[in-house]
């Protein structure tokens, strides 16, 4: 850990935006303010850095933002990051600003690069998990998760309408292309006869006889919830193998897509994203350097940036035992 004083903190946002970001932004610039810091935001996260596309921001940058989807400071992935020379570019135009700490918001992804960043320029850095995917180890919440989920349970919700007016089956596709949690969550939440996600194997077999026999005893209304990353390549590929096997079946398939990024962001992104952002500022002041600040069991939760990787929890049998029973 540094004892580095910091002054002059410089704020991004990275990889997949989520809704909340804006609101952690806020956070980081009003604490630093509050402090007596210079805050700079960076614009498109790490390209900003490399590109010297950054703004000082006053407590006033940040106003009228807690409430909007997005990042008012927009986000990139960077490939020119990941070379030496683009992280010392990116040094270089911090130094020539005097800015002597950063706190990112983004997934692993980010927060690698952020490690590798602090370890060759002696930059402290802090990360806030900020994924609607909620797949980062150290942290029961990710900014922009929940807000994400709401928004397909609302959209599942609908298709169920017409699923059920048209006596349907629907395949419904979310996001997660290595995470199965929001899948699991508005799967559970909008009744959904089956949930496919990428943390566990789908026995394609079982699905079928499932189908056919709710079918045979006139079950109505059939809603299978798939993440895009299942191992069966989405909801295409799943309906077409079902297409295949059950042709008597009038199936459909609702890819959602990128609308589970934006929205408003709900009450509890907003504040889990207000309490990260408050705690990153407070960090740098007290030589707390290079973490990930997470939320575990309600309490702050501190992970080494080095070791903030994807979570590759195991999803609960229990939860998969449940959406089964529930849907018979
Ligand atoms: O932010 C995470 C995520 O939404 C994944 O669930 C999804 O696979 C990916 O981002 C899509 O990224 P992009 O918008 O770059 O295609």
């Amino acid at each position: 850990m540094s004892a580095k004083q910091v002054t002059k903190i410089g704020v991004l946002t990275s990889g997949g935006d989520a809704p909340g970001m804006n609101a952690a932004i806020r956070a980081v610039a009003r604490t630093g303010i509050y402090h007596g810091l210079e805050v700079y935001g960076v614009m498109r996260g790490y390209s900003g850095m490399i590109d010297d596309d950054i703004f000082r921001m006053e407590s006033r940058s940040v106003a009228n933002i807690i409430q909007r989807g997005g990042t008012i400071l927009k986000t990139a992935r960077s490939k020119e990051f990941f070379e030496y020379e683009g992280r010392k570019k990116a040094y270089e135009n911090l130094k020539r600003r005097g800015i002597d700490s950063l706190v990112i918001i983004g997934g692993d992804g980010s927060f690698r690069g952020a490690q590798k960043f602090s370890n060759e320029f002696d930059i402290p850095c802090i990360g806030l998990p900020g994924t609607i995917d909620k797949d980062i180890a150290g942290s029961d919440f990710t900014i922009g998760f929940d807000t994400a989920v709401n928004t397909a349970v609302e959209a599942i919700d609908k298709v169920r309408d017409t699923a059920d007016a048209h006596d349907r089956l629907f395949i419904v596709e979310v996001m997660g292309r290595d995470a199965g949690y929001i899948a699991l969550h508005s799967g559970i939440a909008t009744g959904a006869e089956n949930i496919l996600i990428p943390e566990t194997k789908t026995d394609i077999d079982e699905l079928v006889s499932s189908l056919s026999e709710k079918e045979k005893r006139k079950k109505l209304v059939n809603l299978v919830v798939v993440a895009e990353g299942d191992e069966f390549g989405g909801g295409n590929e799943i309906a077409s193998i079902i297409r295949e096997r059950l042709p008597h079946l009038d199936t459909r398939v609702c890819i959602l897509g990128h609308i589970q990024r934006g929205g408003s962001p709900t009450c509890l992104d907003r504040l889990i994203a207000s309490r990260m952002g408050y705690h990153a500022v407070e960090c740098l002041l007290n030589g707390k350097h290079n973490v990930m600040v997470g939320i575990l069991n309600n309490k702050l939760h501190y992970t080494p940036l080095n070791s903030a990787v994807k979570a590759k929890q195991k999803i609960s049998d229990d939860w998969l035992k449940i959406v089964k029973i529930l849907a018979s």
